[in-house]
């Protein structure tokens, strides 16, 4: 990386486009995922190498359910290998992982395979690694919700939930999400054309530099990492 540049501590993505590459190949729509899959493992160390210390990718949203049976049953394939191989990559790479969204809904192998490297690699700190799945903001905003409910219920909200004019503060609120500890990204990539968020990362993207491409994921190398980097720091001029 050039060292001018001024590399984002964190870094949010929301991985677009793997069904329209796929498709532009007279390929089924899995076949994306699968290239977009491999495209993250490498993107990842990129990532890492350049020093960014948080990535946040979305990988699988609470609205992907909709989709036809074929694919989900192809996502939660590749799921299944990919939390494997994440495994290595985290020893390897140092690196702690998190699932953030609501893993309850996948298959209990699926579950399983998320505690297991959850725990293996939480003590962890070259970088942190957070994989959204079965995620949406709002989604996360009505279970944190619910359990700082129960915590008034029961007595346990913290002492210092609200400030001298009895109003809730964004340090509580913040401590319900699924990011609680993690800091805010700054800098959103969203590949393939769409501009808008998907119900990603709302509260959390409120100061955050958006970067959008026509690139799609599994075409998103270094090069275009690169670009995104360079807009970023072109923003840091303005403030
Ligand atoms: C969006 O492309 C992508 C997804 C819904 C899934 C993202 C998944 C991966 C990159 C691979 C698996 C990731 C992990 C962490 C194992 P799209 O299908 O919406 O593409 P389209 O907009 O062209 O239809």
């Amino acid at each position: 990386m050039n060292n001018e540049l001024k590399v984002p501590n964190h870094i949010a993505i929301i991985l677009d486009g793997n069904g329209r590459w796929a498709k532009k190949r007279n390929m089924p729509r899995g076949y994306g995922h699968i290239v977009g899959c491999d495209n993250l493992e490498k993107m990842c160390d990129v990532i890492k190498d350049m020093g960014v210390k948080y990535l946040t990718v979305y990988a699988f949203s609470t609205e992907n359910w909709k989709r036809s049976r074929a694919e989900v049953e192809g996502l939660l394939k590749l799921f299944r290998q990919y939390l494997k191989r994440c495994i290595k990559k985290a020893h390897k790479n140092q690196m702690r992982v998190k699932i953030i969204g609501d893993p309850s809904a996948f298959p209990q192998d699926i579950q399983d395979s998320i505690h297991e490297l959850e725990e293996c690699s939480k003590d962890y700190d070259h970088m942190y690694f957070q994989i959204a799945m079965n995620y949406g903001s709002r989604d996360e905003i009505l279970r944190g919700m619910t359990r700082m409910i129960e915590d008034v219920k029961n007595g346990t909200l913290a002492e210092n939930a609200f400030d001298e004019n009895g109003k809730l503060t964004e340090q509580c609120f913040e401590s319900y999400l699924d990011t609680a500890g993690i800091p805010d990204p700054d800098l959103l990539i969203r590949t393939s054309g769409e501009q808008r968020l998907s119900n990603y990362l709302m509260w959390q993207l409120a100061y955050t530099e958006f970067y959008f491409t026509e690139v799609p994921w599994p075409d998103f190398h270094e090069e275009e990492l690169r670009k995104a980097i360079e807009q970023y720091n072109l923003s840091l001029i303005h403030i």
